[in-house]
């Protein structure tokens, strides 16, 4: 971002206009559906994971290792690393779920996903800030879980209230990075098949998902920036 933005506004990227894309949880998953179809579009990924796995690997995009989202070490890390690489999407994707009752609090459990699923994404994102210019955007991969009026069912403690503290956190970076230029979307992915989900077979494939996000990221601007939306394109309720 630096004191001063950069007066070239990235506007068309999507599918048209070669642009940088940085994406946690790159490794499996939404994640790396993400790097298939934007690498597929022609843009530049760099994929971020603790370990990659066969499949990023065969994708051959820049993969930065070792990123720990619940270690503030390895996110200052990443940073030193891209410290000359300018970032026009940055996607905040990975993140965690665990079942956690009322019965069986664990608490241990509940830290862990306020680690990686509130405050990674944003200490990552603070970090990134210099990776920033005029018309990027930032990418909060959340849940519909993290909405309190769409809560009908109650539990998962955890996974609810960190995601619910994830969109608080882009609802802020909303308003603060608007002086820069630089938009803020908390997105839901639907249901995915993934392993999250124990690859349930009632949920959208992971390659639905990213089509209907990459629509969501195409089309959010600074007039939109705040918003929560599903991938199909409807706003949820906070
Ligand atoms: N699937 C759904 O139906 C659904 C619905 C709503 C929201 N979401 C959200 O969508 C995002 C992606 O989920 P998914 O379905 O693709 O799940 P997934 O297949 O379980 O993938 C989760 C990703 O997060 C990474 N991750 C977990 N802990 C991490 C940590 N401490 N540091 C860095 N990376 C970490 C995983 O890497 P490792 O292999 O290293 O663990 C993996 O790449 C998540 O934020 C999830 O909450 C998913």
């Amino acid at each position: 971002m630096g004191s001063k933005p950069n007066p070239t506004k990235i506007s068309e990227y999507a599918a048209k206009t070669l642009a940088v894309f940085l994406i946690t949880g790159a490794n499996r998953g939404i994640g790396l559906e993400f790097c298939r179809q934007l690498k597929g579009k022609g843009n530049e990924v760099i994929a971020v994971c603790r370990k990659s796995s066969k499949e990023l690997d065969e994708l051959n995009i820049q993969t930065e290792r070792g990123v720990d989202l619940a270690s503030e070490a390895s996110i200052v890390c990443l940073k030193e690393k891209l410290s000359n690489t300018k970032v026009d999407v940055l996607i905040l994707n990975a993140g965690i779920a665990e079942t956690n009752c009322l019965e069986n609090l664990d608490v241990e459990s509940i830290k862990d996903q306020f680690a990686v699923n509130a405050i990674g994404p944003l200490l990552l994102t603070a970090n990134m800030l210099n990776n920033l210019r005029e018309g990027s955007k930032v990418i909060l991969v959340t849940s519909r879980m993290g909405s309190i009026k769409d809560n009908n069912s109650g539990g998962s403690y955890g996974y609810r209230m960190s995601k619910a503290a994830l969109c608080m956190a882009g609802k802020s970076l909303s308003i603060d990075l608007r002086p820069y230029g630089i938009s803020v979307a908390l997105l839901h992915p639907g249901l995915v098949s993934t392993r999250m989900t124990g690859f349930t077979p009632h949920g959208i494939t992971p390659e639905q998902s990213v089509i209907g996000l990459l629509n969501r990221i195409d089309s959010l601007t600074i007039d939109s920036s705040g918003g929560f939306w599903h991938s199909n394109g409807e706003t949820l309720p906070w």
